[in-house]
């Protein structure tokens, strides 16, 4: 018998997120938005980032699984096989590029804390146009962002979502409208499980790092359960990638 058969369906989440994939979201704002310098963090088989069109693109990930040309739409790839903390601690990242990132791609572990020490270290060395991502913040159930990924797939197996991990990292979201709510932090319906996009960057702001320790105590207490999610899906209005999509309505959304 189907382990899922009689599963009450969770009113509030989504069986799917409607919009356009996260990969064309991230081709087309690279696009429309002509960007010189891209980084990416979290780049396995590179699918997301073989789509990026960039003068300078950087992926950084500690067991690259590369089976996608990088090089395409790019004048010049840089890869550095180390997990993020190591990354923003041995490189220049701006020199690397030439210059600030356009447009970052956070998609490295899957954790609130990792994901947050990325988010501050990649700020850091954003200017204020800069537009960074964030990937899996809108799951589709409470099993995949269980924080033990193999835990989350065992839990997961009965749901129509096996094997589906996003972690804990749609806690980024609460976490930057307390601390942050100088930011502009947009939800995307972009299939398979949503993308942030995180504008009016402020690469002076130490809040984040400075408090650090705290906020991730004050977070990791926070539930991760069905109730917790979906009151995340509340707190923030969940825009439609059609209409970021729509270049007349671009400057609605992002510094020009
Ligand atoms: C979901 S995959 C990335 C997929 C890719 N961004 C795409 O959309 O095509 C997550 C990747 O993050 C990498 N990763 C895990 N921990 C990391 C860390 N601390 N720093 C950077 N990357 C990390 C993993 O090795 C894995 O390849």
């Amino acid at each position: 018998m189907d382990a899922s058969a009689g599963r009450q369906e969770i009113p509030g989440f989504p069986k799917q997120h409607e919009g356009a994939h996260y990969m064309e979201v991230l081709a087309h704002l690279s696009r429309q938005r002509a960007i010189k310098r891209y980084l990416e963090i979290g780049v396995f088989r590179g699918t997301a980032f073989s789509q990026i069109a960039a003068d300078v693109a950087i992926g950084v990930d500690p067991h690259f699984r590369i089976d996608q040309n990088l090089a395409a739409n790019k004048k010049s790839v840089r890869l550095f096989q180390m997990g993020s903390d190591a990354f923003f601690r041995d490189v220049d990242a701006v020199a690397e590029l030439g210059g600030h990132p356009d447009l970052c791609f956070l998609d490295g572990m899957h954790l609130f804390e990792y994901l947050l020490r990325d988010f501050y270290k990649t700020e850091r060395i954003s200017s204020r146009n800069t537009v960074i991502c964030l990937h899996d913040c809108l799951p589709l159930n409470a099993e995949m962002a269980h924080r033990n990924e193999a835990v989350s797939y065992e839990l997961g197996s009965s749901t129509p979502y096996a094997q589906w991990w996003t972690g804990d990292v749609w806690k980024i979201v609460p976490l930057l409208m307390k601390y942050r709510p100088d930011l502009r932090v947009m939800l995307l319906d972009a299939p398979p499980t949503g993308l942030v996009c995180i504008t009016n960057l402020d690469p002076d702001n130490t809040v984040l790092e400075k408090n650090y320790l705290d906020i991730v105590r004050e977070f990791y207490l926070m539930p991760n359960d069905e109730s917790a999610i979906l009151n995340h899906y509340r707190s923030a209005p969940i825009i439609r990638t059609g209409d970021v999509l729509n270049d007349f309505n671009q400057s609605l959304f992002f510094n020009t």
